[in-house]
């Protein structure tokens, strides 16, 4: 199956994409960290879940639609940062973001990315974007990060608060793998032998001081228990990202999906929810929803996409996944995300 008009699902985008990439780029892609037990939770997670369909509802008529901090967004799927996105494709993240913005999906820029975020921005002008920070130890290096963000239109700055050291991620090691900083900061980060930069020292007064700088909205990338949300929140965070980093942080973490309605119950209306890990169906998608998050995310598959056939092949992604998010609503009775509630998911023994 060579034809991208022949792949139907994510699966066969990643099916793919491996055929294309150089093994290495691959693994470091692909992996996660330890026994890579979080990795394969994520996908089992949503698994799991069971759900109870609503019958009898006249679901001809369907919107998918929503919003964040102001802007309305035709789905829920959002871009999740990952890095380095011309191990990928030549085009790197100007592929993403216009595969991202010709779907409608919000892409959150990682710090590693190929290109300067300010070219990410050039490339879809009009697209939604957010920017991943990893925040540099110095803080004028982070705030001038967080200037161009602002200065270049991104409407969000995410900083991600899992990654104090990098995982243990034995793929890497083994190929000796090097990641390539990119385009955004400067040579002098921390990095890991592979090259994965390092922020042991940022804290809650790191967020702070963060939150007093940053003009624009700003979430936490990386939280998995209901208390660490809460402090978030009360520290100014406007969104909470419930996330394990596709399992390539600590090993045997918990799941997005499964740290999530801990948190939504905690979080209530305080804060924007997105979730992701293992996200590879529209179904996952509805049960993030159900579980009462605003808004899921994906990283692999987008690189899947964007390997496969650049910005189309990322576009095609997205909306394979916003298509099968509308059916799904159609087969459980929903024709708004707001009908998208929580008894839809079915209680299930651990
Ligand atoms: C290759 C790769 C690179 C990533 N780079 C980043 C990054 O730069 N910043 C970040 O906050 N998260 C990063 N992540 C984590 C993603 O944002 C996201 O949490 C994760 O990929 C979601 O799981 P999924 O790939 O199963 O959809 C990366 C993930 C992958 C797979």
């Amino acid at each position: 199956m060579t034809d991208p008009g022949q792949l139907t699902n994510v699966a066969d985008y990643e099916s793919l994409a491996r055929t294309r990439m150089d093994p290495a780029a691959w693994d470091y892609q692909a992996g996660g960290s330890g026994d890579e037990r979080s990795l394969a939770d994520n996908l089992a997670a949503w698994a799991r879940i069971r759900l109870r369909p609503r019958v009898l509802v006249d679901v001809t008529s369907r919107t998918t639609a929503t919003a964040a901090f102001g802007t309305d967004l035709p789905h829920p799927i959002v871009v999740a940062p990952t890095a380095a996105h011309r191990l990928s494709h030549s085009e790197a993240e100007l592929a993403t973001a216009r595969g991202a913005a010709a779907a409608g999906a919000l892409y959150t820029v990682s710090t590693i990315a190929s290109v300067p975020i300010e070219e990410v921005a050039g490339a879809a002008p009009d697209g939604p974007r957010w920017f991943q920070l990893y925040a540099p130890d110095d803080r004028g290096e982070c705030r001038e990060l967080v200037e161009r963000a602002v200065a270049a239109g991104y409407g969000a700055v995410v900083l991600t608060v899992d990654l104090p050291l990098a995982g243990n991620r034995e793929r890497d090691v083994r190929n000796r793998f090097v990641l390539d900083l990119g385009a955004n900061l400067a040579p002098d980060q921390p990095t890991d032998e592979t090259g994965l930069v390092m922020g042991p020292t940022l804290d809650w007064d790191d967020l702070a001081w963060l939150r007093s700088v940053c003009p624009i909205p700003l979430l936490a990338k990386g939280i998995l228990r209901a208390d660490d949300a809460l402090r978030a929140v009360e520290a100014g965070c406007d969104g909470i990202w419930v996330s394990n980093h596709g399992g390539r942080q600590l090993d045997t973490a918990i799941s997005g999906a499964d740290a999530l309605p801990e948190i939504a119950a905690a979080v209530a209306d305080r804060a924007l929810l997105i979730v992701d890990g293992g996200v590879r169906r529209g179904i996952d998608v509805l049960k993030g929803l159900a579980l009462g998050a605003h808004l899921v995310a994906i990283g692999r598959p987008v690189l899947w996409g964007l390997a496969v056939d650049g910005a189309a092949g990322v576009q095609r992604v997205i909306e394979i996944l916003r298509d099968e998010l509308s059916l799904a609503m159609a087969l459980t009775g929903c024709r708004t995300l707001a009908e998208i509630t929580p008894d839809l998911v079915a209680e299930t023994a651990a």
